[in-house]
């Protein structure tokens, strides 16, 4: 077997598109707002983008960004732990334990190096990690990282958890994981029953918010705030690439372990820190996320008219009502051809394949922002009405 054998399968799954659209490899070629972009030549409706908000485009993040771009430069050419600290990164790490109410926080550049970063950092051989079965790649990615012992709990159980954790003889150092708003099914993680369970247990929580940051919670923590456990949660883990339209992560926490971090930590250690601008317009999205809670109100309702709209046209969706709307489809062929149909008729989504599902329980992630209009939103249902039925998704009408 030689180097490249392993990538064979994907060549030939590639081949078997000849011409057509291929999943995963979709090229935006301008980006008109952030509801809708220009692919193929044609005005898409965006209904695949995590800008739960729509503040990509905020006025007030872009002056901050642009600012920043002109005052400090295109990028750090360095990292945090060299040259790349600027005064900048800081007072967003000081905004973070702030809006949190924690004692330390720390700024990655990306989400998935913040979930490495951490894990990574605070876990080793000898440890014991009991991540949600459900959990992100980057999770898996750091627990594998590290070295500690890994153990999967069945997605949202906090009694498999507890059954799990029984069987572990030292549980002060275990770290169990859970997600506040899984990516995929778009259901949410019972983290109240999740946090009880580790304490009983002496075992040490952290919870990813990636997706929940901002939707959740009266101050738009996320789904820990929501369930009144920001307090009890050990460490919370988030990004920048969804709610807050900018690229990098978070963590924040009250030990000082996550202090020690900035200089163990080899995720954060051995890259280049995020850039002036970015951290610049991130900031500036956070401060307006935690004091403009209409934007909450404004994805809400566009959450339950999608959901209304979708289900009263027969589609499957998911049972829990979150920003993330899968939509039940069938097998990878059927997925592919209602995917590129809806993408040819104006509707960008998201595709959801195996190994990330069952082979006949493929999927079409949606996902839904505060910007999106009324009106495009039931644009949106009129094309899944018409695709749904011309492709027998759902019924004819009669
Ligand atoms: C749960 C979760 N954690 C971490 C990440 C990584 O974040 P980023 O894409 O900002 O690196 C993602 C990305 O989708 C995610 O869904």
């Amino acid at each position: 077997m030689s180097l490249f054998d392993k990538l064979q399968p994907i060549a030939e799954r590639l081949d078997a598109f000849s011409g057509g659209q291929v999943p995963f490899n979709t090229v935006i070629e301008s980006i008109l707002s952030p509801t809708e972009v220009l692919i193929g030549g044609r005005r898409t409706l965006m209904f695949g983008s995590n800008n739960y908000f729509g503040l990509s485009f905020h006025p007030d993040v872009l002056a901050a960004a642009q600012t920043a771009l002109v005052r400090e430069g295109a990028g750090t050419t360095g990292s945090r732990a060299a040259n790349g600290s600027y005064a900048a990164h800081r007072q967003l790490e000081e905004a973070f334990a702030s809006a949190y109410g924690k004692t330390h926080a720390m700024v990655f550049t990306t989400g998935y190096q913040a979930n490495l970063g951490v894990i990574y950092g605070l876990c080793a051989t000898g440890d014991t990690i009991l991540l949600d079965l459900e959990s992100h790649a980057s999770i898996y990615d750091g627990a594998r990282l590290s070295g500690a012992q890994i153990f999967a709990f069945h997605h949202n159980s906090p009694s498999d958890l507890a059954r799990k954790l029984a069987r572990i003889e030292n549980r002060s150092n275990c770290l169990v994981i859970a997600e506040g708003l899984y990516s995929i099914s778009g259901d949410v993680g019972p983290l109240g029953e999740l946090s009880a369970v580790c304490r009983e247990a002496g075992a040490y929580f952290m919870v990813d918010e990636a997706h929940s940051f901002g939707v959740y919670g009266e101050r738009g923590l996320g789904y820990a705030e929501e369930q009144g456990v920001v307090d009890t949660v050990d460490f919370v883990v988030g990004t920048f690439s969804k709610a807050l339209a900018g690229v990098g992560g978070y963590a924040v926490s009250n030990h000082d372990a996550l202090r020690l971090l900035h200089f163990a930590s080899r995720p954060y250690v051995f890259t280049a820190s995020g850039s002036p601008a970015n951290i610049a317009g991130v900031h500036k999205a956070l401060d307006i996320l935690l004091a403009d809670r209409s934007l909450k109100t404004r994805l809400w309702e566009n959450v339950r008219h999608v959901r209304r709209g979708l289900t009263s046209l027969g589609f499957t969706i998911g049972a829990t009502e979150s920003p993330i709307v899968p939509i039940e489809i069938g097998t990878a062929e059927q997925a592919i051809t209602i995917w590129a149909a809806l993408l040819e008729a104006g509707i960008y989504t998201n595709i959801v394949l195996p190994p990330a599902c069952r082979p006949d329980a493929c999927l079409l992630r949606t996902s839904y922002s505060a910007a999106h209009t009324p009106a495009q939103i039931d644009e949106a249902l009129g094309i899944f009405e018409r695709v749904g039925r011309a492709l027998q998704v759902i019924e004819t009408a009669a």
